[in-house]
């Protein structure tokens, strides 16, 4: 039975940690309990829909603060391999959408089935993972998704999306775009049976190496997962004791020329060259330069270790957070001419 809890505290369902009540929250356990709700939403007055969310972990979201009609609390379990679907190249692996996704990366692990170790350590669930195609350390969670079940809240249906179906994009997807139509409700994931570590990002190939691995004698991979959980401890504040998103803006792309421009005036700022010819460049670095590193406005602040990400000192509002985050950007787009854009969803 779908449990219904009204007039509902999201302060502690979101890791910013922002006040905002739902006049609904319901607790989605199954595909039968998703089905349920959608014959909810459907019996809600005309409008009200609009003011409604589905939560994984809270943990890519900033609640401005106006109240919700209703929110939909995906808690599916479920995690096992298909053997139907393993080959001798790769393996299938399904997990419920409610998952945690960190759990569920080190249960693979322990398993014995490497591939997404790159990505241990990353708050939320496995259903908000394709979401918002969570990527760290060199490597996307799209690269690992075979397909995904999801509910169409609009007509009830559920239907299968493969990878291409999922229209990924950097920290995108077809469910970020359409924000309430599709709930989530598993995820498989095709992992490769011949695994080399990925190290290509830096930062982690210096850490491998300082733990006295290298090319003749390659980390495994919960070796690669416990150097990421470290990077990611030192870095990156723990939402169980400062408020956050994660990053909270996406790094920027820009064209070459604009990327040339910007390199002739300051020679240091962190870019790196995509497929498609544009460059990205790290938004931390350009809001260090104008100073906000470890600056606070009022309750909301920007984190000391890592200016990407922006952090709630306690008490702030999500008005005290998109405040923060609109002077950010005002002074990036003023000395470097390049616009930030908010990578959480903002409700
Ligand atoms: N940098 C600074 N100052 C800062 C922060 C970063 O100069 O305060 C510089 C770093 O020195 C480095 C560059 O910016 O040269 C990039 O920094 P980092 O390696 O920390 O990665 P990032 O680009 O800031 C992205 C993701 C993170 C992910 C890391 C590691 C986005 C928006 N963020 O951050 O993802 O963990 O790479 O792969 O793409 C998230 O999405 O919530 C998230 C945490």
């Amino acid at each position: 039975m779908l449990c219904v809890q009204t007039d509902a505290d999201l302060t502690a369902l979101n890791t910013f940690g922002l006040p905002a009540r739902a006049k609904h929250l319901l607790r989605v356990r199954s595909v039968e309990e998703a089905r349920q709700a959608c014959a909810f939403l459907a019996g809600r007055p005309a409008g009200v829909c609009g003011s409604s969310l589905i939560l994984g972990g809270g943990s890519n979201l900033v609640l401005r603060g106006e109240p919700l009609d209703t929110v939909l609390k995906v808690e599916i379990p479920g995690r096992c391999k298909l053997d139907q679907a393993t080959s001798s190249s790769s393996l299938l692996i399904e997990a419920g959408a409610g998952e945690n996704w960190h759990d569920f990366v080190r249960w693979t692990l322990d398993q014995g089935w490497p591939g997404l170790e790159n990505l241990s350590f990353i708050p939320g669930t496995v259903g908000a993972a394709p979401v918002q195609n969570i990527g760290a350390y060199g490597l996307e969670v799209a690269e690992r998704i075979e397909s995904l079940d999801a509910l169409d809240l609009a007509s009830g249906e559920l239907e299968r999306f493969d990878a291409a179906a999922c229209q990924f994009g950097y920290r995108d997807s077809i469910f970020k775009r359409q924000p309430g139509r599709w709930l989530i409700t598993a995820v498989r994931f095709r992992l490769p049976r011949d695994w080399q570590p990925l190290t290509r990002y830096g930062e982690l190939a210096r850490e491998l190496a300082e733990r006295g691995f290298s090319e003749f004698d390659l980390p495994a991979p919960l070796q690669v997962s416990d150097a990421v959980i470290a990077l990611r401890r030192r870095k990156l504040p723990d939402p169980a004791e400062l408020g956050s998103a994660g990053s909270f803006f996406k790094n920027p792309v820009v064209d070459a020329g604009q990327c040339a421009a910007l390199l002739a005036a300051y020679p240091a700022l962190p870019h790196y060259p995509q497929p498609d010819g544009l460059e990205k460049l790290a938004a931390g670095w350009l809001i260090e330069q104008c100073g906000w590193k470890g600056r606070r406005l009022g309750p909301a602040g920007c984190h000391a270790q890592h200016a990407l990400i922006l952090v709630n000192h306690g008490g702030a509002t999500g008005a005290d957070i998109l405040r923060l985050a609109a002077s950010i950007r005002d002074d990036v787009f003023g000395r470097f001419g390049v616009e930030l854009e908010p990578e959480p969803v903002l409700i």
